[in-house]
């Protein structure tokens, strides 16, 4: 039935590349405005600048010693390593090619679809630290400890910087995931949730490398992203910053991004380890979490940033099993550098350091270098130098972290003509420290095909999409227009006043410009001789329903907003409140329903809505997923809705019908304790995997959007793939035997674990009217003795296809993919018994099924 209507669509435009053409700036509108506070130390970013080229760690005293193993702010451990490290273990066997070639960050595998290379950097990571090595080899204890602490906070350019010393430049450390943070002339992109949704590698790595391209023009050494925190509560603050709720697509996306920021030559951090799932309480809270949902669901990202090589990790704020992150030597010590055999260097996040020995715990450099912002003192500098001389910490230990720092740089050339930082993050219009370097090149083109390939279709009632030279059409809400003030009206864009292109908090940049739907639409508009009307005031429903009244399309936009904890927007610390529409979202919709039957609902937000109240309303023809889309919001907004992009995003979390239908809720009650004890009770089944669990029917769930076209699935083989390497024969037996995986260094990282095993082919039809992007998704479905949940994505891919063509597909799936974390073995293991798979369009529209063969 769908078909037939689809096929009786008139499609004015279809999928190619958009005309890109910016628009003039329109009139601000008024819009009404939400209050903001600003609390902690990033209210000082506006201040004056106070920066001395030989700021150092030596600037900042020693701490008390009450320090040793101790914390005002909760418990602490003393983290004493029972783990020994060579001084760069070695992931890798032998080298393979062309499975496994050696691997240099700035000539990564081109992108695939269907990734079947593994890279191996383990002679770069190799190279990199005989030459760090070398460099070190005369230092003092200070200057070793120099290069692991930061300046202090607004002590250099950057919001982290590490000094100089003799041959070594120094480090510039800066924010954020989807921009240069606090630099002009930069690309203000759409943020990870909206590259995850496009469930596109090839898009994902393009927006890693153009971001790297910018940071490395305005001489940043470490880009602070991507972030890969999972989704776990739905109203979690910087969910928008990840990738959704799935550790799969979150791992593709933070693989992708890595490889792409480093290609450009720029290091890259995976932030922030782990268990940062919510905002309240970042700094108290003990995320409780058991062996198997670590490995499983919150560390698969971090794995796959080591995979992709990239140089730095970054420690988050809160507590894991009682331990704070950064001090917590079971993460960082026996997970990141033993199992998954990462070789670059640990930072804190800013201020989450805790302790001198938190250096013996696997932490590796100290960010921004003060205790606390300003406070002048540091747990490293200083102290960490008598603690070396007193023989708490070993002369090797400094080694290694001097080493690891050093070598990252090295591992990136960064030692070769690498530009010299050339912005100021925290005096924007100081002369003598900005060059203003234009480093935007062309990106906002892929920012608007990413915003337009993030953009999920939901529902498509009669063809009202795409739309066909109508003879009118009225925009209703605020999130339509531009800010009144502009799109950088907020500091940090900490408030909401227009289109919502960006969260806000550290993860965000200013914009140079921002499209509004206005903007793109009108000029649109223009072309087809259409009349175009606005009203945005949220407030007025009888006025919105009166200028919907009798109009040819009415659309109505709306948003939802959320970021870090520093900044509370309208009552929102940093995580939502609620799961419902901002600016009277809601009560707007059903007023421009109630009077236009051909209302279409394009919603700007960070992640999950409640959208009951309307989603089934009769008059309400469409509804666009616009996500949060970056600077050229506007145009790929309407790229969508007139078809010039025939929508291929998919979600990237369950949209359900009711909050108390996801797994895991936001604790805002800290009941008197100095440590919040937040429980990861559901274990393996977050999101999706929950609702399937249990039996509820979500309203739409993870993986679905719909096309302008359709799809159909046929042909569906797999085949073993043999490995080349007989070295590994061994462990392949024993794995298929049913053994758990050894433990070692970079024992989860090994090639024969996540080298393709499987191939998985099969034929997508396009049964529709226009060319169109499928995204078949492949879902594992353990046997129950396994105890996981009833389906796993394991697998994506897009394919683009012309109407009433077929193309083959592929999907490739490692024995990693295929294996479960053994708690007692300590190790990966493929369950016992059949491990079935099915491939679709979504988590619960499968296709195609199939066995793995034994
Ligand atoms: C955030 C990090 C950020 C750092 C530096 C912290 O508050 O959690 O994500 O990179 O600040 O701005």
């Amino acid at each position: 039935m769908l078909s037939k209507l689809l096929l009786s669509c008139i499609i004015p435009f279809v999928l190619g590349a958009p005309t890109l053409t910016p628009s003039a700036a329109t009139p601000s509108a008024s819009a009404g405005n939400v209050s903001t506070t600003v609390s902690g130390p990033y209210s000082l970013v506006t201040t004056s600048y106070n920066y001395s080229s030989t700021a150092a760690s030596s600037t900042i005293s020693s701490a008390s010693a009450s320090t040793l193993g101790a914390s005002t702010t909760g418990v602490i451990t003393v983290p004493l390593s029972s783990y020994s490290f060579t001084p760069y273990p070695t992931p890798t066997l032998s080298p393979l090619p062309p499975v496994y070639p050696a691997t240099d960050p700035l000539s990564p595998p081109s992108v695939s679809s269907d990734p079947q290379v593994v890279p191996d950097f383990a002679p770069a990571w190799a190279t990199a630290y005989q030459k760090a090595k070398n460099l070190i080899s005369d230092y003092t204890i200070e200057e070793k400890v120099n290069i692991t602490t930061g300046v202090g906070w607004a002590n250099g350019l950057c919001v982290g910087n590490i000094p100089s010393n003799k041959n070594f430049p120094g480090l510039c450390l800066e924010d954020s995931p989807l921009a240069v943070r606090f630099a002009d002339y930069a690309t203000a992109f759409p943020a990870g949730i909206q590259v995850a949704s496009t469930w596109n590698r090839p898009l994902m790595r393009a927006r890693g490398l153009a971001l790297g391209q910018e940071f490395k023009g305005k001489g940043v050494n470490i880009a602070l992203g991507p972030m890969m925190n999972m989704g776990r509560v739905a109203q979690g603050g910087r969910n928008w910053e990840g990738f959704g709720a799935d550790p799969f697509l979150t791992g593709e996306s933070a693989y992708e991004t890595i490889l792409g920021l480093q290609n450009a030559g720029v290091q890259a951090t995976a932030k922030h380890f782990i268990n940062n799932e919510q905002e309240h309480f970042r700094t108290s809270e003990s995320s409780n979490v058991d062996d198997r949902t670590q490995h499983e669901i919150y560390a698969h990202p971090f794995l796959r940033s080591v995979m992709a090589g990239v140089s730095s990790v970054m420690c988050s704020y809160n507590l894991i099993n009682e331990t704070y992150a950064c001090n917590n030597d079971k993460m960082l010590n026996d997970i990141l550098k033993r199992e998954y055999g990462f070789q670059g260097f640990v930072q804190s996040d800013w201020s989450a350091t805790m302790s001198t020995l938190s250096a013996v715990a696997g932490l590796d450099m100290t960010m921004p270098g003060d205790i606390t912002f300003d406070s002048g003192d540091s747990y490293f500098g200083g102290n960490l130098t008598d603690y070396v001389n007193d023989g708490y910490i070993s002369m090797a230990r400094l080694d290694d972290m001097a080493t690891r720092i050093i070598a990252a740089w090295y591992f990136l050339h960064q030692d070769e003509n690498y530009p010299v930082t050339n912005f100021n993050a925290f005096n924007p219009n100081d002369e003598a420290t900005n060059q203003h370097v234009n480093v935007q090149a062309d990106h906002y083109t892929l920012v608007r095909e990413i915003g337009a390939a993030g953009t999920v279709l939901l529902k498509n009632e009669n063809c009202t999409l795409p739309l066909n030279k109508p003879r009118n059409l009225v925009l209703i809400g605020s999130d339509a227009g531009p800010g009144k003030s502009g799109p950088n009206e907020f500091s940090d864009q900490g408030g909401s006043d227009g289109i919502l292109a960006m969260g806000w908090g550290s993860g965000t940049g200013n914009f140079p410009y921002l499209i509004s739907p206005l903007e793109g639409i009108q000029e649109r508009a223009r072309q087809d001789g259409s009349s175009v009307f606005w009203d945005f005031d949220d407030w007025n429903t009888a006025l919105a329903g009166n200028m919907a009244y009798g109009e040819a399309v009415a659309l109505v936009f709306t948003n939802s907003d959320s970021g870090e904890d520093y900044i509370t927007v309208d009552g929102n610390q940093g995580d939502r409140n609620n799961l419902t529409a901002w600016h009277n979202g809601d009560d707007l919709i059903l007023a421009v329903a109630a009077q236009n039957n051909n209302t279409i609902v394009v919603m700007n937000s960070v992640g999950p809505l409640i959208i009951e109240p309307w989603i089934e309303h009769p008059n309400i023809t469409a509804v666009v997923w616009a996500g949060i889309q970056g600077q050229e919001a506007g145009n790929a907004i309407a790229d969508v809705l007139y078809g010039a992009y025939n929508p291929s995003g998919r979600l990237p979390y369950t949209i359900a019908k009711d909050i108390a239908d996801y797994p895991a809720q936001l604790i805002t009650d800290d009941s008197g304790s100095e440590i919040v004890t937040i429980d990861y009770t559901e274990g393996l089944f977050i999101d999706y995997r929950h609702f399937d669990q249990a039996n509820i029917t979500p309203r739409f769930e993870f993986g679905f959007g719909l096309s302008y076209t359709t799809f159909t699935y046929s042909e569906l083989s797999v085949t073993p793939i043999q490995s080349s390497d007989t070295n590994q024969a061994d462990l392949i037996t024993a794995w298929q035997n049913g053994e758990a995986s050894p433990i070692a260094e970079g024992s989860s990282t090994a090639l024969w674990l996540h080298e393709p095993a499987f191939q998985v082919t099969f034929k997508v039809t396009n049964t529709g009217p226009v060319s169109g992007m499928e995204i078949p998704q492949l879902y594992i479905h353990f046997p129950s003795s396994a105890s996981e949940p009833p389906s796993v994505l394991k697998g994506f891919t897009n394919v683009e296809i012309s109407p009433s063509s077929t193309e083959q597909a592929s999907i490739t799936l490692s024995r990693y993919d295929l294996s479960i974390w053994d708690v007692v073995a300590q190790g990966w293991r493929k369950p016992d018994d059949q491990i079935s798979f099915s491939i679709g369009a979504s988590s619960r529209d499968f296709r195609l099924q199939g066995d793995i063969p034994t």
